[in-house]
């Protein structure tokens, strides 16, 4: 499969059948999508929402929220669960504030050097907000180009995480990046999901390997003893 078919048949996917209307995806300004991924890391969408809204009514931009206490963050944080992600969004605030004259960085080594962003959640960001072409691995993904390429393996061995930070590469197309990443992040949370994959309703089921193999099930690899 050329990777730009792989592309164009996501991004026609996500056209007909992807959300457009959840709070984070309106004034999509870099702050809102970072506070918007780091709850969606552990968090359901629909849990999400509510929290999202009240948490941007009380702390509208950096500055608000570098300027607020630890403690009124985690209050707005409670019921969230994993308080590490609220600390490190609280820090990374009053970094930005401190280092980056209270503008959300846009290059993808200062957003990774944030306190709680990795390699993919910084893709994320500058990808969705501003168009920049990264490519994004988080769990989704992960599970999505392991069974599609028949990658073999446990996805945290290093050797493997290369292989698909390469193939994550490799798909990205150049433009649309944003709704390509979104829908990559869908694909994984919808039809390519961990247990009983829906993969007569995937857009790009008839290039995969696994499907072909019949080895969803197999695949990714799990964590060996
Ligand atoms: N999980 C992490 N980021 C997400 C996003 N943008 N949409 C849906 N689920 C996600």
């Amino acid at each position: 499969t050329p990777p730009g078919d792989f592309a164009q048949r996501l991004l026609h996917w996500r056209d007909r059948h992807g959300r457009t209307d959840l709070p984070w995806q309106r004034d999509r300004t870099p702050y809102r999508v970072w506070v918007s991924e780091i709850m969606l890391q552990q968090t359901q969408v629909a849990v999400v929402i509510p929290y999202f809204e009240r948490f941007m009514a009380r702390f509208p931009g950096l500055i608000e929220l570098a300027e607020a206490d630890l403690e009124g963050v985690l209050a707005h944080w409670s019921g969230l669960g994993y308080y590490a992600r609220a600390r490190n969004l609280h820090r990374a605030a009053r970094e930005i504030r401190d280092q980056h004259g209270g503008c959300f960085p846009t290059d993808l080594a200062a957003v990774q050097a944030l306190p709680g962003i990795g390699r993919s959640t910084a893709g994320a960001i500058l990808s969705l907000a501003c168009g920049q072409r990264h490519p994004i691995l988080d769990g989704n993904v992960k599970r999505v180009l392991t069974r599609h390429f028949g990658i073999e393996g446990w996805p945290g061995k290093s050797d493997v995480l290369a292989r698909l930070w390469g193939l994550a590469e490799g798909c990205t197309p150049a433009e649309r990046v944003g709704d390509y990443n979104q829908g990559m992040m869908d694909l994984g949370a919808t039809i390519c999901t961990r247990h009983r994959p829906a993969c007569q309703d995937c857009p790009v089921g008839k290039s995969c390997l696994a499907r072909a193999q019949g080895r969803q099930s197999e695949l990714p690899a799990p964590k060996p003893p």
